[in-house]
This record gives structure tokens, C-alpha cells and sequence, in this order.
């Protein structure tokens, strides 16, 4: 079975003493938990702090983007091994929000999964449709050109390592959520690409949803066969709530 993992993007939110609050508050409160996966991406800045409090838990953390160079004249990134030489294990990668304000191309992207992985980072790849682009029918169209353009050349061996989180851009910060039943349906698409394309390892390969998650609707996401996560924005920035997503 795909044990799930339910994340918290804090986005451009929490300096690190803040950082450190939500810590501190959250790790009693999620304390035995193992049935699930559980990760925290602070932003760069908060990053070590958290690992270090984070140590010997239940509770991972990673960086919400990275470079896919390991080192060179790349003014503001981070690299790969920078990411693991302070003790981070995940990175997100191409989330849409770096899609539309910082050129991240499918590209780029590429380069980046192919980079973390090779660092022993799991990287949770972000693909997600726009509201007209699903309103006129070509989800699967965009979200089969992002995985295609994404995973182009990807080494079939660390398959099993991927994440995906599939994040329909008409969902992230506005209250509108996917049904239970159309993320179900755009996972079960998404799965039977991956699998025509990497084989039987996409049946372990674990798809999380994001867009809105909230502690309210996370049991009736997270309930179906094909969702095995959650990639939390805004409802992750509170203790209570995020922990109250863990345990839908
Ligand atoms: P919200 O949960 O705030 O909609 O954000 C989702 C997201 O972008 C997570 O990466």
C-alpha cells in the first residue's frame, strides 16, 4: 500500500522564530503518528531551524524550490546539495505559482527532478491545469504535456521516489476545491499516463492533491483510492488545522 503524505507549503509565510512556534506547538499535537507521511517546506530562511527541531520526529522537511545546477554563478538559487548538506530530504518542484512568476519552465523543471533525485532528495513535481484551460477540456492535455516535458529522459530506477502533486491552478488559495470526485478522476488519469510510461512502479508512486485542502474536506479527498496525500497551503500555517489535516 502507498503509505500517504500529507505536506504543508508554507509559501513566502514565517520568519523562523515563527517557524520555530509552529513547531513547537505542532510535533505534541501529531506525536505518534505513523499511519501517514508528514513534511513541513518553510521557507529558505526557516529551512535549517526547522530540520533541526524537526530531528529524531515524525515530521520531514524540505526546500519549495531548488536549482538544478550543484553549484555556479546562479545569483539568489540553491542547489541540490546545498539542500542536503543542511539535512533537508524533499523539495517541491515547479509548483505553479514559480510556473507563473519565475519562468519555470517544463524545462527547467526537468532538469531539477533529475537533479534531486540524483541527491537523494524526493522531489514532489506540481503539475495543474488552469480554470479556462479545464472549462474548454484539455486538462488531460496539460497535465499529460507537463508530465511528458517534466519527466522527458527520467531515470526509470527512482520512479519509485517521485511524488506528484497534482494541483489544478483554479483550486491553490481561492476556496474552490476539486470534488472528491474529479480528483479522483484527473489522479486516476494521471496514474494511467505514468504507468504507460514508466510501467507497474506508477502503482507505487504516490499522487497528492492540492488546492484548498482544508480540515473540513481532507477526509473525503484523501479517502480515495488514487489520492495519496495532500499538499496544504494556507490551511498548513496553523498548527491546529494542519494537524487536524494529518488525522482526517
Ligand atoms: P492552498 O491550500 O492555500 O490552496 O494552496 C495550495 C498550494 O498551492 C500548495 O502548494
Amino acid at each position: 500500500m502507498r503509505k500517504k503524505l500529507i505536506a504543508a507549503n508554507w509559501k513566502m509565510y514565517k520568519t523562523p522564530s515563527e517557524a520555530l512556534n509552529f513547531v513547537e506547538a505542532f510535533l505534541p499535537l501529531v506525536a505518534g503518528h505513523t499511519r501517514d507521511e508528514i513534511a513541513l517546506f518553510p521557507s529558505i530562511t526557516s529551512l535549517p531551524t526547522v530540520i533541526h527541531r524537526v530531528r529524531g520526529s515524525n515530521v520531514a522537511a524540505g526546500a519549495q524550490s531548488m536549482h538544478w545546477a550543484d553549484e555556479g554563478a546562479y545569483t539568489g538559487h540553491t542547489s541540490a546539495t546545498m539542500l542536503t548538506a543542511v539535512g533537508a530530504t524533499h523539495v517541491l518542484i515547479g509548483h505553479s505559482e514559480n510556473r507563473q512568476y519565475d519562468n519555470e519552465t517544463d524545462e527547467r523543471i526537468n532538469l531539477k527532478v533529475k537533479s534531486a533525485l540524483s541527491h537523494g532528495l524526493i522531489p514532489l513535481l506540481c503539475v495543474g491545469e488552469q480554470k479556462d484551460e479545464r472549462q474548454c477540456g484539455k486538462t488531460e492535455d496539460v497535465l499529460v504535456s507537463q508530465l511528458a516535458g517534466a519527466l522527458a529522459g527520467f531515470p526509470k530506477e527512482h520512479a519509485d521516489r517521485l511524488v506528484i502533486a497534482y494541483e489544478p491552478v483554479w483550486a491553490i488559495g481561492t476556496g474552490l476545491t476539486a470534488t472528491p470526485e474529479t480528483a479522483e478522476e484527473t489522479h486516476l488519469m494521471i496514474r494511467t499516463h505514468l504507468e504507460k510510461h514508466l510501467g507497474d512502479v506508477a502503482n507505487e508512486m504516490r499522487i497528492l492533491y492540492g488546492g484548498s485542502v482544508k480540515p473540513d474536506n481532507a477526509s473525503a479527498l484523501l479517502n480515495q483510492p488514487n489520492i495519496d496525500g495532500a499538499l496544504v497551503g494556507g490551511a498548513s500555517l496553523k498548527p491546529d488545522s494542519f494537524a487536524a489535516i494529518v488525522k482526517y
